[in-house]
């Protein structure tokens, strides 16, 4: 696994999405308190970004803007329909003042 720093707490606020570039790939960093969250960014049912989805802080997900299935931040999993499988998740850690995502 690579660790690898991404952005700093201070581009972070809790219920926002940080949209990071990670070796190719398009990844959301999500904040709900002091929990830290990462999740591929395309919606696993039509390659939509997910980057505008609505964030449930309490339920730890996020909604796809274009056909509303929740994704969990935890797990990366499906919760509802139409999509079916899940996107990439990947642990997050902090290192001082940056956000570190493991690849
Ligand atoms: S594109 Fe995300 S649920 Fe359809």
């Amino acid at each position: 696994m690579n660790k690898i720093p991404v952005c700093s707490l201070g581009d972070l606020s809790t219920g926002n999405v940080q949209v990071v570039e990670v070796e190719g790939q398009s990844i959301l960093v999500v904040q709900i308190d002091e929990e830290y969250f990462a999740i591929e960014s395309l919606c696993s049912h039509a390659d939509i970004s997910l980057e505008s989805g609505e964030i449930d802080e309490s339920d730890r997900t996020i909604e796809c803007p274009k056909h509303g299935s929740l994704f969990s931040l935890e797990t990366g999993e499906a919760l509802t329909l139409p999509a079916i499988k899940p996107v990439k998740k990947f642990p997050v850690s902090l290192d001082g003042e940056n956000v570190v995502i493991e690849l």
